[in-house]
């Protein structure tokens, strides 16, 4: 087949102007030489060096499957081989790697190229590198479930509330009308009263975690509404470790364009990632305090393992997890980091491979909002 290189003399205007156009497309293109063994690439563009971050000379002359790594699912591997091998064309998802190591999806469009008598002489690739596409697709799928979920809660708090009556207001009754020496029974009926309320708080809590508030029309009070994610926090935790909670502002100070929900969604994340790194012993302690531009930052810190430099460059990139196979999706930093872009906030972090994290998030005062990207 022909080299589709631009520098290639030996071919005439059309196909030089051809080239060209492919070499600045703004898409990644490669093309496989068929009539050699195993494929070899004969021809990649500058969108597809600058995707993968390998030079020509890295890769003209190899099979493409060097982009494949550990977690490349098999099965589309296999895919594209069958449909190579029957000279089909195909369109697939796959999760490929760039030179320095870091994953991407790559949506790839594979044809054939038959010249004049039939034979299958090269293969054209299309790559598009759809990984932001797919970490917003698994957000919202997130987020329809949380809605979902949402949905249900109200249902069943309302009926577990109906049913949670009698509880709440029996004891005191019978309490009541027990003779002055029942003094265990009435404790009794105490503890009975005390855990139907915790399960009404319990409801309570679920539902505010789960409603879906529309942020931004009411600024949160940025005090209380720690103290109501942490019980949330506190219950996800499990006890594994504990969290600490200071401030020393007043309570006037506001969070805007912040719901609730996501607000827990921020402390959850971090949290659980402090309890991984440190092992589930010691605490969480997050501090709240006025910013010197009337905004409010936040500080999560723990005394975990703490991050080199190289893993805290990319904690907040979609899928970047250093959790083995089916602990970590990588996404929990990402979701954080969009919710506080959402508020107008921006979220920074201090690590030290032993010292332990601090994430420092700073929300602007509810004058100076403007939402980022
Ligand atoms: C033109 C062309 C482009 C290709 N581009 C990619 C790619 O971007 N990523 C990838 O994982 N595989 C790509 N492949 C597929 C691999 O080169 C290889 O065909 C695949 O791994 C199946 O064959 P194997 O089972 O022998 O490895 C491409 C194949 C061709 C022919
Ligand atoms: N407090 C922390 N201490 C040390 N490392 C951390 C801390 N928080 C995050 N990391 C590092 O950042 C990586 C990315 O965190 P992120 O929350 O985005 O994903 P994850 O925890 O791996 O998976 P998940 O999607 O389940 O949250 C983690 O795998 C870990 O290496
Ligand atoms: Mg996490």
């Amino acid at each position: 087949m022909l080299p589709l290189r631009v520098e290639d003399q030996a071919i005439g205007p059309d196909l030089l102007q051809l080239s060209a156009a492919i070499e600045v497309s703004s898409v990644s293109v490669t093309i496989a030489d068929m009539t050699a063994n195993d494929a070899p690439l004969s021809f990649a563009n500058e969108a597809f060096l600058k995707t993968t971050g390998y030079s020509r000379d890295d890769i003209i002359g190899r099979n493409c499957r060097f982009l494949q790594g550990e977690d490349t699912d098999p099965e589309a591997v296999r895919a594209m081989h069958n449909a190579i091998c029957a000279g089909e064309s195909l369109k697939i998802d796959i999760l490929n790697y760039r030179k320095d190591g870091t994953p991407f999806w790559n949506n790839l469009h594979l044809s054939p190229v038959y010249d004049a008598r039939g034979v299958l002489s090269a293969y054209i690739g299309v790559q598009h590198d759809v990984t932001d596409e797919r970490a917003a697709q698994e957000m919202e799928t997130h987020r329809q479930r949380i809605e979902a979920l949402g949905r249900m809660a109200g249902g069943l708090a309302h009926e577990l509330n109906n049913m949670l009556q009698p509880m709440l207001t029996l004891p005191q009754l019978v309490s009541d009308s027990l003779p002055e020496g029942a003094v265990e029974a009435r404790e009794d009926l105490a503890v009975l009263e005390q855990s139907a309320r915790d399960a009404r708080d319990l409801v309570a809590d679920m539902l505010a975690y789960t409603r879906v508030s529309k942020s931004g029309e009411e600024a949160l009070p940025a005090q209380q509404a720690i103290e109501q994610a942490l019980k949330i926090v506190e219950r996800t935790l499990a006890g594994r470790v504990g969290v600490r909670f200071y401030t020393n502002t007043s309570e006037a100070l506001k969070i805007t364009r912040l719901s609730q929900g996501s607000l827990q969604q921020i402390l959850v994340n971090l949290a659980l990632n402090a309890a991984d790194a440190m092992g589930s012993k010691g605490h969480v302690d997050i501090v709240l305090e006025q910013h010197a531009d009337g905004g409010a930052l936040m500080r999560v810190r723990d005394t975990g393992s703490g991050m080199p430099p190289e893993v805290q460059a990319r904690i907040f990139e979609p899928f970047f997890t250093t959790k083995p196979i089916g602990e970590g999706a990588g996404l929990g930093l990402h979701v954080v980091r969009d919710l506080v872009r959402h508020a107008g906030g921006e979220i920074s972090v201090i690590s030290e491979p032993g010292q332990g994290t601090t994430f420092l998030i700073h929300f602007p005062p509810a004058t100076a909002v403007e939402p980022k990207e």
